[in-house]
């Protein structure tokens, strides 16, 4: 199948990449002209583990190709993918203007395409929808297709809600839970199913709205089990008992479930922070009050702040202290800083005048004006020479094999702030450092 891919960040290179492995012919389109330029050469512009490699083998295969030229792209396309952001705006209300652009750009294409009698069979257009969009947005883009001339035989919008996760995205889409297909017709629905038929996964087949809807609810659900999770931390912290027990023990009941149980600093990252805002301005306009989604976001605005405050009761005055924080990306296995609960803990600590000493595998060139003020060190054990203090921030895995004896030698304090949970407690006190996680 002829596919155009508009947007080249995670969400778009990873469909694209994959949607070519396939063996189907894939175009992917962006309006940045260095990006553009970078992906010619199969260089990935963010760090996703295994796309690279996908990418510069279909390239070679000449199955995947990147453009600037959005006519191009979608002239020969049967299915256009639009995977460009919608990132919040103060108010919570996600910023839909990049999809409304990219709408109006696709109708005035089709109609040039259009006039080309030759062109004629291959006319009709299945627009996807992957961005994450307030629910109603499929209809937006219908009406800006006809507004724009487009005649309503000539293309059908669907709406496939992407689940990948940062950092594990190429095995998440080889392996879906579920693919979630919103069209308002069996035509568009068939070709998208086709699509995807090399995964053999569970398609649901809905409407438009609710799959939009379906987004949304997913990455909420999610971060409130984050809060819940949370709030149990806090509750232990206060009546002595250990969140990580409790998690371990409530994740064996089926119905709950251990995944997205680990109590820390709370969630950050591009989606469920943004996800959560949209969804709660989209039910306030809507005349709801959505109580339990504004305590999700509030308790986790709580975990990193009251997080730093235990730091502070514990060290005192922090004024030209060195901490050591290990960790910034808001996840292990990205380098996306956004919304990171790290890069808002080594900022309030540098408020305080501490000098904080920084150390992350793979984000430091983006953090650098995120962080100003922090230290970088190529390495953990560089990180904690004469520090008062350990913070582990992001849960990397190389953090939880640390030579405790040699960083024991290397720090001022023995003083370990486990804000991910990813120690024993008693294995670190036994190496001589004090501990101090999160609900326990
Ligand atoms: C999230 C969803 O998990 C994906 O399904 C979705 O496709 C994606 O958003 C999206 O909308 O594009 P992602 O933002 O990559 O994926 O990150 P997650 O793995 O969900 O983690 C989010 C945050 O929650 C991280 O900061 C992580 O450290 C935190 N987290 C996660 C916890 O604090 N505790 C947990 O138990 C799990």
């Amino acid at each position: 199948m002829k596919i155009c891919v508009i947007g080249t960040g995670y969400v778009g290179l990873v469909t694209g990449a994959c949607l070519a492995d396939f063996g189907n012919s894939v175009v992917c389109m962006d309006k940045d002209n260095k990006r553009v330029k970078m992906l010619q050469k199969g260089k990935v512009p963010f760090h996703e583990p295994g796309l690279p490699e996908l990418v510069l083998s279909n390239i070679k295969a000449k199955r995947l190709c990147f453009t600037r030229d959005l006519g191009a792209a979608i002239m020969d396309s049967e299915v256009i993918f639009i995977t460009v952001g919608t990132p919040p705006k103060p108010n919570g209300e996600a910023d839909i203007s990049s999809v409304i652009e990219v709408a109006k750009k696709i109708a005035k294409s089709i109609k040039g395409e259009r006039n080309i009698p030759s062109s004629s069979e291959l006319s009709f257009k299945i627009i996807v929808n992957k961005s994450t969009v307030p629910v109603g947005m499929g209809d937006i883009v219908t009406k800006t297709l006809l507004e724009h001339g487009v005649p309503e035989e000539a293309f059908s919008v669907v709406s496939n809600p992407e689940f990948l996760r940062e950092g594990s995205a190429i095995s998440d889409f080889f392996k879906p839970d579920r693919i979630v297909i919103g069209a308002s017709n069996n035509r568009a629905f068939n070709v998208i199913t086709e699509l995807y038929r090399p995964l053999n996964a569970h398609i649901i087949f809905t409407d438009i709205k609710s799959a939009e809807l379906i987004k949304y609810a997913s990455n909420s659900f999610l971060a409130t089990k984050i809060s819940f999770i949370n709030e149990m931390a806090n509750i232990c912290e206060r009546v002595g008992s250990d969140v990580n027990e409790v998690a371990a023990a409530m994740g064996l009941d089926k119905r709950i479930g251990r995944q997205f149980l680990n109590a820390g600093l709370g969630y950050g990252g591009s989606c469920l922070p943004k996800d959560v805002a949209a969804l709660t301005h989209l039910a306030r306009i809507k005349g709801y009050d959505p109580k339990l989604l504004s305590s999700v976001s509030a308790i986790n605005e709580y975990q990193a702040s009251s997080f730093v405050k235990k730091v502070l009761k514990k060290l005192g005055k922090v004024r030209n202290k060195k901490i050591a924080v290990l960790g910034l990306a808001f996840k292990p296995g990205t380098d996306d800083l956004r919304e990171s609960s790290a890069v808002k803990v080594v900022n309030a600590l540098l408020k305080k005048g501490a000098k904080v000493r920084v150390y992350d595998p793979v984000s430091e060139k983006g953090a650098r004006k995120l962080v100003p003020g922090a230290v970088f060190c190529p390495s953990v054990y560089e990180a904690a020479e004469k520090v008062e203090a350990i913070i582990v921030a992001t849960e990397w895995p190389e953090f939880r094999e640390l030579d405790l004896a040699k960083m024991r030698k290397l720090v001022r304090q023995p003083l370990i702030f486990d804000g991910r949970n990813i120690y024993h407690p008693q294995k670190v006190r036994d190496e001589g450092f004090e501990y101090v996680g999160v609900g326990r």
